[in-house]
């Protein structure tokens, strides 16, 4: 999985996303990021990213022409020639798109590579958007500073579904929001046996495989009930 990003801030996405898992899955070659600073591609002679809104309002909107060659400094000429439903995704971060989810995220694991473009200030020239988005994803009803951290979510939580990220002891599939149960993942425990007096539920000491996986269930369908109701809908 190739993961291009669009971004005032490359130092911010490298630093997130070298770390840990994510980390570890680009040293091992399965997934690979370019974060382009689309300041390096502004024609304006002070380096401006943004100007003043036709129309007026509050903020700044970046304009198109450095956002624009920066994608294509990305894609190239060619790309740019086919139909955008032909190219590959380009993800705008906004409170304004599709709520982001662990479907979508299970959707976007099967691409090759995925671009994402990330807004600060008011926005971003529509112009650019119109041109080169193909998908405008929200990660949920609240309002960032700018798409970053947005993108770093997306990019974890697609990265974990790439095979081979994930090492043998990790697991994809029994966590919540899985794709077979959509429930919340039952609780889990480890050494000590007790803890500030509190103990390990009797049944995961018994060694009984179906005594353990009916405990489980019931417990998920519980905690589901009670913290998101709407998932049982
Ligand atoms: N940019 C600012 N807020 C955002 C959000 N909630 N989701 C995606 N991009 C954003």
């Amino acid at each position: 999985m190739k993961f291009n990003v669009l971004t005032l801030f490359p130092e911010m996405i490298e630093q997130g996303i070298n770390t840990s898992i994510t980390g570890r899955a680009i040293k091992e070659g399965y997934i690979s990021l370019n974060a382009v600073n689309i300041r390096d591609y502004t024609n304006e002679k002070h380096g401006h990213v943004d100007d003043y809104p036709y129309g007026g309002g509050a903020g700044m909107v970046m304009q198109a022409q450095p956002v624009y060659d920066a994608y294509k400094s990305i894609v190239g000429e060619e790309e740019l020639k086919k139909e955008k439903e032909m190219r590959k995704r380009v993800v705008f971060l906004t409170p304004a798109g599709k709520t982001f989810n662990q479907r979508m995220a299970e959707e976007f694991a099967k691409e090759e590579e995925i671009t994402f473009l990330c807004g600060h200030y008011e926005g971003i020239d529509e112009r650019v958007l119109e041109l080169i988005v193909t998908d405008n994803v929200s990660i949920g009803d609240y309002v960032l500073t700018g798409g970053e951290l947005p993108a770093m979510v997306m990019m974890d939580a697609i990265s974990r579904l790439v095979p081979g990220v994930l090492g043998n002891g990790d697991s994809s599939v029994d966590e919540s929001f899985n794709a077979v149960n959509n429930m919340l993942e039952y609780p889990q425990y480890t050494r000590p046996e007790e803890f500030m007096g509190m103990k390990v539920p009797e049944v995961l000491l018994s060694g009984h495989h179906k005594n353990i996986e009916n405990w489980r269930r019931e417990q998920s369908l519980e905690r589901t009930r009670i913290r998101r109701p709407d998932l049982l809908d």
